[in-house]
């Protein structure tokens, strides 16, 4: 069973809203996504730790029809997706993780947006990394959001993030965030993670996207 974050309570009411705040262009990133993946000729999509259905909504809205798998574990997160996207027949959501998905069906493309840190590269990020790449077929397009970086660009790139974040953000709010992203989340280098990919079953990713601490990759399964 892959290992689980759990986003419950005010984490999930507030997540929108944290979103914007802490990531900068998170938001230019979510709308380029169709575009980024509209080359495969197989629509069927997974998006896997979906949460509140942020990039599922901006798939509705493109101008080609996919067909949408959203995999997330946590009941508070998949609800908000459900009250956001109701009663859409290309849209179905999967309160679990990946390796609950029948792995006879391959899907043409999947995205992987903020949910590999929350997981120790101890054989959990390896894992999750594997199950995804088993559930899609040959040279579907994969695309990954998430904090990459050795100890010294994640100390850098979270002074830059300091930088960047809106005024009039609570300066106490502001240390303990920088603190936990710093010390208790799992990171890895942009060596580590190409490794990871290709381990799991997926072509040498390309990093096309930062801000700041976080990094957008695109890769095919092999
Ligand atoms: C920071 S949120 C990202 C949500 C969404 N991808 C977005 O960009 O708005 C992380 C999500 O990953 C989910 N998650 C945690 N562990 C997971 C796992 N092993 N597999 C899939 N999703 C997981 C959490 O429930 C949460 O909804």
């Amino acid at each position: 069973m892959d290992k689980v974050e759990i986003f419950e309570n005010e984490r999930a009411a507030g997540y929108n809203q944290f979103v914007e705040t802490w990531i900068p262009n998170y938001n230019y990133f979510l709308d380029r996504l169709p575009k980024l993946l509209r080359e495969t000729n197989n629509k069927d999509l997974l998006v896997v730790g979906c949460g509140t259905g942020n990039e599922i909504e901006r798939f509705i809205q493109s101008p080609e029809y996919w067909d949408i798998t959203g995999i997330d574990p946590s009941p508070e997160m998949i609800k908000q997706a459900h009250e956001k996207l109701q009663n859409r027949k290309n849209v179905k959501f999967i309160e679990g993780v990946v390796t609950d998905l029948n792995v006879e069906k391959k899907y043409g493309a999947a995205t992987l947006l903020l949910v590999l840190h929350f997981l120790n590269d101890d054989g959990e990020k390896l894992n999750l990394l594997k199950s995804i790449a088993e559930r899609l077929e040959s040279g579907a397009p994969f695309v990954i959001l998430d904090i990459t970086g050795d100890e010294i660009q994640i100390k850098h790139n979270l002074k830059i993030l300091r930088l960047l974040l809106p005024d009039g953000l609570d300066e106490e709010q502001i240390n303990n965030r920088l603190n936990r992203i710093e010390k208790e989340l799992y990171p890895v280098s942009e060596k580590r993670m190409s490794e990871l990919c290709t381990e799991a079953g997926f072509e040498l990713p390309l990093r096309f996207f930062q801000s700041a601490i976080y990094m957008g990759w695109i890769t095919k399964k092999k």
